[in-house]
């Protein structure tokens, strides 16, 4: 039977060493979310790092992972230290993250880095080829991995390949300043279907290829040597059912049964101070405009002191890539302005930021959710936000506001969400002011027509679309053969 086997860097679960022990959680990020419902439905496995070093394995820990990997249909990717800064501290988080997100000032071009991309790809594709089959499909994700089609398709031209980007892709006067152009998108065009979240980073993506290689591309076709390469977006959606049950449970649940959380959460609803909730919850990333967010709040509670005491900002941001410089700034960062705006603002009774700097359980995820008038989500920059879409699904009464950055992805397909430009801080004073003085039936009318679409474009029908328009690409190539 053929099966479809899914690369990616980070493989949906994670294992770290916790005093000689192996501690396995789940990833956190879109990728590892979204995809981990598609896997789990399949009959494939899924390729990627565990997360732990060669040098951090002995021979017994190393079974102990691949055993738990296996357990979960993972197999994994051995990669070393030296690996691990070059190619994924390194390449992928210093030069490729930030150059697609405009983030040109973060962005460095190191040779070696580039020469360990290269080389870690090649790591991949080893894995890749070890467990394919003649008519098997590969679907490889993400920028970490943008030379690996390539390679599959080398050494098996007969292999089905799709790749997706998870991130966006820049515009071709940003991403012709990148010293290997060439390199990488014939790296891509190993693949048979090549997937965006929207249709921009797709136009830009064949605006590069036309100019830079000087193929030929008819609409959303690449004539790339014998072969026609499909380019398309497909806006990833999220495991509607799995927020939208676990939120009807959670609304049933007994006071025994709530989470610490919860009952913090609880006690501040039943205080009576009438203080409504604003969430934001990402990665704690540049990207995500955090301290833009928290700069914006404190212009609101500068132009509106009547929200004093009235308001409260929830922040969850989750560490990641700390082991990069501009991430540590950004923590510091972060810090600062929330103990500075604390500070400034606290009464004896209030507190303005309740500011969480770490991963939590699904379960609390949802309390948060679910316990929120507002979700306040302002990227500078983001290739989908999976986070806009899971706030809306589990608004089971279907009140509460979505407030959303124009520059994520996910506000295409959200225009019923109050959009804003995260660099407006006057503007997202005056969203947020609105959005609290929303009439419910405003509020209802709204999240009710964003949930319709979540709820038909789920992941699960993304997933079912990527892999129908790639399977389609085979029979391309079989008329193009016959004629
Ligand atoms: P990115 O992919 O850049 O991290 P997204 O918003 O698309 O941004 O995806 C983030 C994903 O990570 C969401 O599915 C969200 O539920 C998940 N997530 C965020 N914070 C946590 C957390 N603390 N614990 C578990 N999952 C989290
Ligand atoms: C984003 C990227 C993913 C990545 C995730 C978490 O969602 O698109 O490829 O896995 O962030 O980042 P990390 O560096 O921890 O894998």
């Amino acid at each position: 039977m053929n099966k479809t086997i899914i690369v990616s860097n980070r493989l949906p679960l994670q294992v770290k060493l916790e005093d000689d022990n192996l501690n396995i959680k789940p990833s956190v990020g879109g990728l590892a979310t979204g995809m981990k419902s598609v896997h789990a439905e399949g009959n494939g496995i899924w390729i990627g790092w565990s997360g732990l070093t060669e040098e951090e394995l002995n021979e017994n820990l190393s079974e102990q992972v691949n055993k738990a990997v296996a357990k979960e249909k993972c197999a994994t990717v051995p990669l070393t230290q030296s690996d691990i800064d070059n190619y994924y501290l390194g390449f992928s988080n210093k030069t490729l993250w930030p150059l697609f997100h405009y983030f040109s000032e973060y962005t460095v071009f190191e040779s070696e880095q580039w020469e360990t991309y290269k080389k870690v790809n090649q790591k991949f594709a080893d894995v890749v080829l070890e467990h394919i089959n003649d008519g098997d499909t590969v679907w490889v994700h993400d920028y970490q991995l943008l030379l690996l089609p390539k390679l599959i398709k080398d050494k098996k031209p007969n292999t089905t390949i799709g790749f997706f980007l998870h991130i966006p892709y820049p515009s071709y006067e940003i991403f012709r300043t990148f010293p290997w152009r060439e390199e990488l998108l014939h790296g891509m065009l190993g693949s048979d279907l090549i997937g965006f979240h929207t249709y921009d980073y797709e136009r830009h993506f064949l605006s590069s290829v036309k100019r830079i290689l000087r193929l030929d591309v008819k609409f959303n076709e690449v004539s790339y040597l014998d072969r026609i390469v499909k380019v398309d977006s497909f806006p990833m959606g999220i495991d509607y059912k799995k927020f939208e049950n676990a939120a009807l449970k959670h609304t049933n649940q007994e006071d025994d049964e709530k989470s610490e959380l919860q009952r913090r959460l609880d006690d501040h609803i039943q205080s009576g101070s009438e203080a409504k909730m604003i969430l934001s919850i990402d990665r704690m990333d540049y990207t995500k405009g955090i301290p833009n967010r928290i700069r914006a709040f404190e212009y609101f509670l500068n132009k509106y002191p009547q929200f004093k005491e009235k308001v409260r900002l929830i922040m969850l941001a989750v560490p990641s890539r700390s082991d990069v410089p501009q991430y540590q700034k950004l923590k510091r960062e972060t810090d600062e302005l929330v103990g500075r705006i604390n500070g400034q603002f606290a009464t004896v009774s209030w507190t303005p930021i309740w500011y969480f700097y770490r991963s939590m359980p699904f379960e609390n995820l949802i309390d948060l959710y679910t316990s929120s008038d507002i979700a306040l989500i302002t990227p500078i920059r983001d290739g989908m936000n999976l986070v806009a879409k899971e706030y809306v699904a589990t608004r089971t009464n279907q009140d509460g506001v979505l407030i959303l950055s124009e520059m994520a992805g996910a506000s295409k397909e959200m225009n019923e969400a109050l959009l804003i430009n995260p660099n407006n801080f006057a503007e997202i004073a005056d969203t947020v002011k609105y959005a609290l003085e929303m009439p419910l039936a405003e509020q209802k009318s709204r999240i009710e027509i964003l949930q319709k679409r979540l709820k038909r474009y789920s992941v699960e029908k993304w997933a079912e679309e990527f892999l129908k328009s790639l399977n389609n690409t085979k029979q391309l190539d079989a008329v193009i053969v016959a004629e």
